[in-house]
């Protein structure tokens, strides 16, 4: 990582000017319980990216204290907003001794964020080939690229039914999703664009494992044992229709990766697209 030069205070000009490298400005800041909140900040200009991408954003690092020198503090965060919103939003954990987390979670509107605007990652639709039905398969906050890709015109452009799963320890981390969720049957924006009652095509299904809620149980195993598929009044998944995509924990990836090509599902990438595509919610 290069090093960047230290942070300066804007001097007595009245306009507010960015002191960080790549800096962008927070508009909005909403706490969802002690590990989880979501942020808005503005977009640069030059940014361009497809739903369902990641960045890295971060803070300035404490001052070296050799040198006094301060390096960013960089983290990858999926783009949790859709690519055509003028504003970027992200969906983060906040890890309570984690050197990014533990300081970002107090941010507040006004306050800058750093934004490398060099947008990768696998869960696009380019790295799938078409069919008729997409599975979305999260925990935790790996429902960030969907939260994306769910207010994308071409989810609906591209297949007939879109089915979000979302499995997470307790019912409180579910809010943000089934928030999302809920307002885009209300979004004119959304619904003129993609099309009135676009929203009906979603099939949403939450689960909490260790605390009580509607649906109990790891999706994996509600898919196991046919029930998933029961509750959403779907047949099982299939190569010929059916198309995915995996964001959540390691165990969680690998198990569900097993599973999808179990149904006979093959495994794609930007470079080779194919039926199913999967990416870490976060390291280890
Ligand atoms: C491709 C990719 C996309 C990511 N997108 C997001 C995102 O949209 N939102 C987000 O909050 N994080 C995301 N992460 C994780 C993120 O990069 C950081 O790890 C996280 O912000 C914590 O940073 P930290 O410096 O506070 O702690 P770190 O030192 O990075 O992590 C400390 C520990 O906290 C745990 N942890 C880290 N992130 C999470 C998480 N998201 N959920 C549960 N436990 C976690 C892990 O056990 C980790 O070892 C993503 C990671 C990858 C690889
Ligand atoms: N969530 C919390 O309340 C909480 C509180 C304090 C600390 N932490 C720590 O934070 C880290 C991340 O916690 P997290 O809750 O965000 O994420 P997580 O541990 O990845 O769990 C998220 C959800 O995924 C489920 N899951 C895990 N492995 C799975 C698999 N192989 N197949 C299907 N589902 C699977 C979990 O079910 P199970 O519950 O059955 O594992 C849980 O419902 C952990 O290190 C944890 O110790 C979490």
């Amino acid at each position: 990582m290069t090093e960047q030069k230290p942070v300066t205070e804007a001097t007595a000009s009245p306009v507010k000017v960015p002191t960080l490298p790549d800096a962008q400005t927070v508009t909005e800041v909403k706490h969802y319980t002690d590990r989880l909140f979501s942020f808005r900040c503005t977009r640069p200009a030059s940014l361009r990216f497809r739903s369902g991408e990641f960045v890295m954003i971060g803070l300035m690092g404490d001052p070296d204290p050799k040198t006094g020198k301060q390096k960013p503090l960089l983290r990858a965060y999926s783009i949790a907003s859709p690519s055509w919103d003028e504003e970027l939003e992200f969906y983060s954990i906040k890890v309570p001794d984690g050197p990014l987390t533990s300081r970002l979670q107090h941010i507040k509107a006004g306050d800058q964020i750093i934004l490398r605007p060099k947008p990768v990652g696998t869960l696009v639709h380019d790295a799938l080939i078409p069919g008729k039905r997409i599975w979305f398969f999260a925990t935790g906050t790996g429902f960030a690229p969907f939260a994306s890709l769910l207010r994308e015109p071409q989810t609906y452009e591209d297949y007939d039914e879109v089915i979000i799963t979302h499995t997470c320890r307790e019912a409180g981390e579910l809010t943000y999703g089934a928030g999302i969720i809920e307002s885009l049957k209300t979004d004119e924006l959304l619904n003129e664009v993609i099309g009135e009652g676009f929203w009906k095509k979603i099939k949403y299904y939450p689960t909490t494992t260790r605390e009580e809620s509607p649906k109990m149980g790891r999706i994996t195993d509600l898919m196991r044992s046919g029930e998933a598929f029961e509750d959403l009044g779907v047949t099982p998944i299939c190569p010929q229709n059916d198309r995915a995509m995996i964001c959540g924990n390691l165990a969680f990836n690998l198990e569900l990766k097993e599973m999808l090509e179990e149904y006979g599902l093959e495994e794609g990438a930007n470079s080779k697209p194919a039926q199913y595509v999967v990416e870490k919610a976060f390291l280890d």
